[in-house]
């Protein structure tokens, strides 16, 4: 076997799984980031991480207000996923400039774009520093489907946005 660094192994593992993060702004908005280093922790009770680096926006507002919607993108909002990646909220109001439509769900006033795949409503429990990031893990209050979308993921590491298929 060839020695490789870990960037690099994130293109061999990939289709990665990728998630919208939102959560909530002061002025009670949401703010969108793309987050694709998420995992199940446990099904009892249902909890669930991420981690995010120590600059996001997104990881100063859950760790001020501890509520976060882990949300799944459907190929019909794939564009926003790049977008909502390369741009931070703390300068950019990722969903005005990109006009991203939002949908509220039943049980928390932050809202999650539409056209997502799955919703998974979370109350942070704690965070640890690893490195560089922060690991962010949560308790899973609620989870909402819309089984119309598909989910995407990326592909050729964190280069391409699509759903996978069955080879
Ligand atoms: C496909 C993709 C996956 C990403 N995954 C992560 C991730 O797992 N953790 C992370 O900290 N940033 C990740 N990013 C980068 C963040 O989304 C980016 O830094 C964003 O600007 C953070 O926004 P915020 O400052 O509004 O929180 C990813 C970006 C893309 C495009």
């Amino acid at each position: 076997m060839e020695k490789i660094n870990l960037p690099k192994a994130s293109k061999i593992t990939s289709p990665n799984p990728v998630a919208i993060v939102c959560t909530q702004k002061p002025d009670g908005s949401t703010n969108l980031a793309t987050v694709s280093w998420y995992t199940y922790l446990s099904y009892n009770p249902n909890m669930i991480a991420y981690a995010m680096a120590k600059s996001s926006y997104s990881g100063e507002l859950v760790r001020e207000n501890k509520k976060v919607v882990i949300t799944i993108p459907s190929d019909n909002i794939k564009e926003i996923v790049m977008k909502c990646g390369m741009h931070s909220g703390r300068d950019t109001n990722k969903i005005s400039k990109f006009e991203i439509e939002m949908q509220d769900i039943p049980t928390s006033n932050i809202k999650v774009p539409l056209h997502s795949a799955a919703a998974i409503q979370c109350k942070l429990k704690e965070y640890i520093e690893t490195g560089d990031h922060y690991l962010y893990i949560c308790d899973v209050e609620e989870v909402y489907a819309d089984d119309k979308e598909r989910a995407v993921f990326s592909w050729e590491g964190y280069s391409k946005i699509a759903s996978a298929k069955e080879a």
